[in-house]
């Protein structure tokens, strides 16, 4: 078969290594992809085709036709709210990821909240605040007394900054007003408050096609820029997959308890979910609660789940979507971390630039245990330069956590480039 991916970071970069290395794979299309790619060696090399194109749906068709594609991947969200999903089903292609209406799960926070309530899976209790946000925000105060510790969530895509985890009522009557002062992304669709939870977070990934699924595996991601979890929010420094403390036992009551309930809520909305649901849990001692969806791969975990996972998975892929019963995929006994490198400045806060343009030294390549992602690079002449943001990362999967961190740090070292900024602690915590 002929694959389509769609993005051009380090998921992106994952997903082709691995799906180039199954058997049933023929040609795969990355658009626009990114110059790192080619460094790659093996099967996965040899199948990739760029292109070029500027993005937009009558340029997606042409190429879908021409390119005689039978399973498209989207990596970005954007994609699917610009509606791809929904593109490829008028063209009676395979695409594994939601139409537009199902991608409000992750579009809509406040969408996902319903869903969640309606569904009667275990959420943060909630209060929407849009009317009095607008209108009365005297009242908008006085509804946040009511949580203890208020997280205030503006419910549009909001560039992965509407988020506010707040201490008390106090703090999060400011983080309102400053939010009314300077009006954020993604605030037109709403906002609401949910109460503050504590513990782990885990993230699960499923790939579904109305109630059906494969479980493609649970990681943790690493988000702060900092080790022990210091320094602002970035989009992931790093990942490890499986999570230690996730027993077979609590991943099949997961399943039970957040996925089915979802599918069999977006179905009986007439907007039944195919693509990939990844689920962010919190999870407390025996207590466990969702804090969000998202449509599709997360970035970057899916370097650490896809190197795990056994069999021809776009084979497996295809059948699910096709509507045919899947034998659950088999995932490798082992551990796989990922470090990220970024670019000084990174994550661009309070106007810092993120620093562009550095030479990317490589002094190895890959071996049997360990793969290079690239993300934020461009290529001049012979040289691979770093664009900015995630520049790089490298997974390594191990008999154990412990072998897998140290064989990742040993091979982290082997690109270098001025400026570079990586946790030293990915994967360390239980
Ligand atoms: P979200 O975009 O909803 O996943 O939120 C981003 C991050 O904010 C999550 O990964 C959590 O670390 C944190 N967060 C979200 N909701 C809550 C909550 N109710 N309590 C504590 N932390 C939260
Ligand atoms: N790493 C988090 C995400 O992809 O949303």
């Amino acid at each position: 078969m002929n694959l389509l991916i769609l993005g051009s970071g380090g998921r992106e970069h994952a997903l082709l290594w691995r799906l180039g290395q199954d058997k049933s794979t023929n040609r795969i299309a990355v658009w626009p992809g990114n110059p790192g790619m080619e460094f790659m060696t093996g099967p996965s090399r040899e199948k990739l085709k760029f292109i070029k194109q500027s993005f937009n749906r009558d340029n997606f068709k042409e190429i879908v036709r021409s390119e005689k594609i039978d399973l498209i991947i989207p990596g970005a969200e954007k994609f699917l709210y610009e509606g791809v999903s929904d593109w490829a089903q008028e063209m009676g292609v395979a695409c594994l990821g939601p139409t537009k209406k199902a991608a409000q799960l992750e579009e809509s926070k406040l969408f996902s909240k319903g869903v969640m309530t309606a569904a009667g899976i275990p959420t943060a209790r909630y209060r929407d605040l849009t009317r009095c946000f607008r209108e009365d925000i005297e009242m908008a105060f006085e509804v946040l007394k009511g949580f203890q510790k208020p997280v205030i969530k503006i419910s549009g895509p909001a560039l992965g900054k509407g988020v506010f985890v707040c201490a008390s009522p106090a703090e999060a009557t400011d983080a309102l007003m400053q939010i009314k002062q300077s009006p954020m992304p993604g605030i037109e669709q709403g906002i609401f408050v949910e109460e503050g939870l504590s513990g782990k977070e885990i993230s699960l990934f499923y790939a579904c096609h109305d109630e059906e699924f494969l479980f493609l595996g649970a990681a943790q991601d690493h988000k702060r820029l900092l080790d022990q979890d210091l320094g602002p929010n970035t989009g992931g420094m790093g990942a490890v997959s499986p999570v230690s403390w996730a027993s077979p036992e609590f991943l099949s009551q997961a399943t039970e308890t957040y996925l089915l309930p979802t599918l069999r809520e977006m179905k009986s909305r007439g907007t039944p979910f195919t693509g990939i649901l990844f689920i962010g849990l919190m999870v407390h001692e025996k207590t466990s609660n969702l804090l969000e969806y998202n449509v599709r791969f997360g970035d970057p975990e899916t370097q650490t789940i896809l190197p795990l996972i056994e069999g021809d998975l776009s084979e497996s892929l295809l059948e699910l979507l096709k509507g045919n019963k899947t034998k659950p995929l088999t995932l490798k006994n082992e551990v796989a971390v990922h470090v990220v490198k970024a670019a000084k400045g990174y994550p661009g806060l309070f106007g810092e630039t993120v620093e562009k343009g550095q030479i990317i030294s490589a002094r190895a390549l890959e071996d049997s245990h360990t793969q290079f992602f690239f993300a934020g690079v461009m290529r001049v002449g012979e040289d691979l330069l770093t664009d900015g943001g995630r520049v790089l990362g490298v997974t390594t999967w191990e008999k154990n956590r412990d072998l897998a961190r140290a064989h990742a740090y040993k091979k982290i070292q082997e690109f270098s480039f001025s400026g570079e900024q990586f946790r030293k602690d990915i994967g360390a915590k239980e």
